[in-house]
């Protein structure tokens, strides 16, 4: 019988990466909690017409990407494949307009695509997402590109970069739309591409082909067609980063991968990484909520990826990632010889515990050669050795795993907390 392997596009993080993980997902996070930004937790599965109205029918996103199945009830439901939709929802369901906005939120977890995999893109990848609902300001876009970019430096990058774009209000999209068409109508396009450009002719802009891009060049962009207030809104952001200090390239082709988005858009890209390089994106969506049954509200928000910021770390700042890696490295292991030495060991690894060390200790009944062993192979800095003649006289010998200096320390907790414990 064949043995089972993580589903196509997923994979495991194991022991020690899993810690660079965790850390790296709190990394990304932090500059949010001081920013104001409460966590919101959402289900992992929403129904799928929201993602239908929310994230829009022309993307690949919803038509071809989504883990969609009936339930046992026969409801349509949809593993999340965006964390976006499903805020706003939980925001109108839970009528958070009534409260102080904007509303800041910000989420972590998993996501589902069905896309094909490669290097930096999988089926199951997780994000760091923010959201600001609510409030239509032009310095709350700048802020949070500004967090973004202090979220990348956090995590430990420095090779990430801006792409700005603005998609302008309905009313610039309608012009855009219909110069763009114009323009469309005239390229000899395929027949799968002639079909999108009918659903949604801003999707054909974002075509990797390099055949595309060429017959694209003078394709007519949205920032040329955006109304005064537009024009302004944009030029706000643009003013507020310049007073932050975030510098960013003009990517007035930059067409974002799912339908909600308004005015700013942008996506953070990290070159190390080859195809798949956005670590991070997202933009306005101000008319989301009306489009999910809610209130006509504003938002603004992005999500980075927090698998592609793990390839970004590892390619620019191996140091870190070592670091990150042996953060939960053992303080001690405790090397008990003989059963009643093996009975001591567990209340005095409960013990040194308490007192906020990292211990783990021999199992299964070793001898010194074996336990020593597992001692050296657990990557703890000390092992304690108790020996049954050391336990009747109330000490044990505290081996440095490093040095592989040796002294006996007295078989307390206290006194062995003190003696490993780094100056
Ligand atoms: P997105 O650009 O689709 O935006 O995804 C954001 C980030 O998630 C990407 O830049 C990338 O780093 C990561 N990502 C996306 N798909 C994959 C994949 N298949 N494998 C690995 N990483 C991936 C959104 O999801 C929007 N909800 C962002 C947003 C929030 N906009 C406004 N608010």
């Amino acid at each position: 019988m064949s043995t089972f392997t993580a589903p196509k596009g997923s994979y495991d993080i194991l022991p020690p990466d899993s810690a660079v993980f965790l850390a790296t997902r709190d990394a990304l996070a932090e500059p949010l909690r001081r920013a104001g930004y409460g966590y919101i937790e959402t289900p992992i599965f929403e129904d799928t017409a929201l993602f239908h109205r929310g994230v829009g029918e022309s993307t690949d996103v919803v038509s071809k990407e989504m883990y969609t199945f009936d339930d046992r009830g026969g409801r349509s439901l949809t593993l999340r494949p965006e964390g976006t939709a499903g805020v706003m929802r939980a925001f109108v369901e839970h009528r958070m307009h009534a409260a102080q906005l904007p509303a800041k939120l910000y989420y972590a977890g998993p996501n589902f695509r069905y896309e094909r995999p490669q290097a930096g893109r999988y089926r199951h990848f997780s994000q760091v997402g923010a959201e600001a609902i609510g409030v239509d300001d032009p310095l709350l876009d700048a802020e949070l590109i500004e967090l973004a970019d202090a979220a990348f430096r956090g995590a430990g990058l420095t090779r990430h970069r801006l792409l700005l774009n603005s998609l302008g209000d309905r009313e610039s999209r309608a012009a855009h739309r219909e110069a763009l068409v114009r323009f469309l109508a005239r390229l000899d396009l395929d027949e799968e591409t002639r079909r999108r450009a009918e659903l949604n002719p801003l999707r054909v802009l974002d075509d990797k082909r390099p055949e595309m891009q060429a017959a694209l060049t003078d394709a007519p962009v949205s920032v040329d067609f955006l109304t005064d207030g537009c024009r302004a809104h944009y030029d706000a952001v643009r003013a507020a980063l310049t007073d932050l200090g975030v510098t960013w390239t003009e990517a007035p082709k930059l067409v974002r991968g799912l339908d909600y988005y308004t005015k700013t858009t942008f996506e953070f890209v990290h070159d190390s990484l080859g195809a798949q390089s956005a670590v991070g994106g997202g933009g306005r969506y101000d008319g989301l909520s009306a489009a999910i049954g809610g209130p006509d509200l504003t938002g603004v928000g992005w999500a980075l990826g927090v698998d592609r910021v793990l390839l970004a770390l590892k390619a620019e700042n191996p140091a870190r990632w070592d670091e990150l890696a042996a953060a939960n490295q053992l303080d001690v292991f405790l090397v008990p010889i003989g059963p009643q030495a093996q009975r001591r060991a567990l209340g005095l690894a409960r013990d040194l515990r308490a007192d906020a060390l990292r211990v783990d200790l021999a199992w299964g009944g070793r001898g010194l050669k074996g336990a020593m062993k597992a001692a050296d192979r657990s990557g703890a800095r000390f092992a304690l050795v108790l020996g049954e003649r050391d336990l009747a006289a109330g000490t044990a010998q505290l081996k440095d795993l490093a040095s592989g200096e040796q002294r006996p320390v007295p078989l307390d907790a206290a006194a062995v907390a003190a003696a490993v414990r780094p100056e």
